[in-house]
């Protein structure tokens, strides 16, 4: 998504008993490095957990080398580790016949950016082939493009080659790696390879599949659309298939001067961020008003059958999807747990009917179609509440505007909005402790909550002017489908030495904040990824935190350790480990991030030269894997 906080979404108009905000964008001052920030000095002084403390499970302890906050333009890993960068943005993906070379001036046309991984890589995973934690397929998300860096000559002016070209950019990828005995490789040509772009056919499953509110011209049963957008967080099922969800969607659509209601509260404006409605008529909200209800799902791939359809799960409601996760109660039902990341919205929970069938994704194709979704309601007395989005239940009905299922599930945040779920600080991805059962969820900042004229803070959402973030869990009542639940914060993140009490947080360990992405490792730890803006870094309450970076928690003490640290104004995101916790692969997104998400052209390594560093090239986004050297578990 688009990280310039000046034209984040702001929709939540709703009175329900939480808080609405507005970012200001913050100055751009040119980014100033600290050195030297005394870190060790830092560890001494740290406030205790907020009551929340350890859980008395038998864990994995932490065993590397903590790293110091990162001050330059690389990607740092502990002593003893190695790092190493694989499918940088414009590498052939590895389809047999058709694998253009990147070219380094970003000449490359849209026909071959189709067949080369995208740009802005975020959420991954790895499927192993036959179980091997040597060889398998990495689907992964292209959340966005930055124009100034995708073309020659950069964002201005837009012509339909360019839109194709962003187009292309976007979407997923799946690609085969293998590791040879000294490092990872991409296999190409590969029977795998896979680009989804925007031209790509999704089918739509579930409740709102075929509804009026999903008919277009192009597409008058409203079943199958094309193209998938800002992909954010992904994860694996435990069937074997991938989800990403459709984050924030909405800036890609121009809905001209006279927008309706409904799209408003979803947050589109009048011209969208990309010029794609220039120049494609999907995109122009006032031409084709429903082709938006077609994005905001999550989308469901198969990755092992390259022929296979993608499907976006409509019974999973539609909200600007961060990700989603899914944990099995103990009769095999699936528990999809979801949140939005933006301003104010809300954490979802879905319940299948059926049970997870043996026999993989083939044997799975309708498990997410048939259930219940539920919204979160945090109290402040450490309990909660899942409430259900049933048509006809409470005020989810015709008179309210409701006029079947469907429409709830397409206005899910209306919905919530009626039940009076909790607004959050912008909730990122979530992680499932399957033997605690705690679910952790990151919530990234919120910078103006409690703000003059805004509600102010609630129990989950503690901190007015929230600039750092906050990880908060949850443990249901019973198994995972209950209904109920208690919570508490694991950390509040921040810096102990900034002077403002809401920006100190209570790091038991190395200092950070935006926390956004998050994982466990087959050995238990919680890793943790940061997503600061090139906006927020090097200064004020982030002097001393240095670039994103990705952290390790031991959630039975607290300790949270840095672990990585990336290059210049880059997120790091994605979490992925192999079966056997040897191999963690992660994205490195946005290198040399602008203040305004827009690189220079004709200075497009202005911030970072990440990872090539080669004169006239660019900065790339890529994953990296990382080992350690001597062959161990990552963490240990
Ligand atoms: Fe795409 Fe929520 O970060
Ligand atoms: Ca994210
Ligand atoms: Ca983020």
């Amino acid at each position: 998504m688009p990280k310039d906080f000046s034209t984040m979404e702001d929709s939540n108009r709703s009175g329900n008993p939480s808080i609405h905000e507005l970012i200001a964008r913050l100055p751009l001052d040119r980014r100033t490095v600290l050195r030297g920030a005394g870190l060790a000095s830092l560890l001494g002084v740290l406030h205790p957990l907020s009551g929340c403390a350890s859980l008395a499970t038998d864990k994995a302890r932490l065993g590397f080398t903590a790293i110091p906050p990162g001050q330059t333009d690389a990607l740092v890993v502990p002593p003893g580790y190695v790092a190493q960068v694989i499918a940088r943005w414009g590498e052939p993906v590895g389809i047999a016949g058709n694998m253009p070379a990147f070219r380094v001036d970003a000449s490359n046309s849209a026909e071959d950016q189709a067949a080369q991984l995208g740009m802005h890589h975020d959420g991954l995973a790895f499927f192993p082939l036959n179980g091997s934690s040597t060889h398998g397929l990495i689907a992964l998300n292209h959340e966005y493009t930055d124009d100034g860096l995708l073309h020659p000559d950069g964002f201005a002016p837009m012509n339909a080659a360019k839109v194709k070209k962003s187009q292309n950019a976007h979407g997923l990828s799946v690609y085969e790696v293998k590791f040879n005995g000294a490092q990872w490789e991409m296999v190409r040509p590969s029977a795998y390879a896979r680009r989804f772009t925007m031209d790509t056919p999704f089918a739509m499953s579930g409740p709102a599949a075929g509804h009026a509110l999903l008919r277009t011209a192009a597409d008058p049963q409203g079943r199958t659309t094309l193209g998938t957008l800002n992909n954010c967080a992904s994860s694996a099922t435990p069937w074997g298939t991938y989800l990403s969800g459709e984050e924030n969607w909405m800036f890609y659509f121009g809905g001209g001067k006279d927008i309706s209601a409904h799209h408003k509260r979803w947050g589109m404006n009048e011209k969208g961020l990309y010029a794609w409605e220039r120049f494609d008529e999907r995109f122009d909200a006032t031409k084709t008003p429903n082709e938006a209800n077609r994005f905001g799902w999550v989308v469901e791939v198969d990755p092992m059958d390259p022929s296979s359809t993608p499907i976006k799960r409509t019974a999973l409601g539609r909200a600007a999807h961060e990700g989603a996760w899914v944990a099995l109660t103990q009769d095999q039902r699936a528990v999809v747990y979801s949140g939005e990341d933006a301003r104010f919205e809300y954490i979802y929970k879905f319940v299948s009917t059926g049970r997870m069938q043996p026999g993989g994704a083939k044997a799975n194709r309708h498990l997410l179609d048939e259930g219940t979704l539920h919204v979160a309601r945090f109290d402040a007395n450490g309990q909660g509440q899942w409430l259900p989005l049933v048509h006809g239940q409470g005020p989810l009905t015709a008179a309210n505007g409701f006029a079947d299922q469907g429409e709830v599930l397409i206005k899910a945040r209306q919905a919530s909005d009626l039940l009076g779920a909790t607004k959050m600080d912008r909730p990122e991805w979530l992680a499932i402790d399957k033997a605690s059962r705690w679910v952790y969820c990151t919530l990234t900042n919120n910078s103006q909550r409690g703000a003059p004229g805004k509600p102010g803070v609630d129990a989950a959402n503690p901190r007015a002017n929230n600039s750092m973030g906050q990880i908060i869990r949850w443990r249901e009542a019973g198994d995972f489908d209950g209904l109920s639940f208690e919570w508490n914060h694991l950390v509040l993140a921040g810096d102990p030495a900034n002077e403002r009490a809401e920006a100190k947080g209570n790091v038991k360990g190395d200092i950070f904040g935006c926390p956004d992405g998050l994982g466990f490792s087959p050995n238990g730890l919680l890793w943790i990824q940061t997503d600061a803006h090139a906006t927020q870094m090097y200064k004020g309450e982030f002097a001393r935190i240095g670039n994103n970076q990705m952290l390790a928690c031991d959630t039975t003490t607290g300790e949270i350790r840095r672990f990585l640290t990336g290059p210049t104004n880059c997120e790091i995101t994605g979490v992925a480990f192999t079966p056997d916790g040897r191999n963690l692969f992660i994205s490195v997104q946005h290198p040399g991030e602008t203040p305004t998400d827009r690189s220079d052209p004709q200075q497009p390594q202005k911030y970072s030269g990440w990872p090539d560093y080669q004169p006239g090239s660019r900065p790339r986004s890529a994953n990296v894997v990382i080992r350690k050297i001597d062959g161990g578990v990552i963490g240990s």
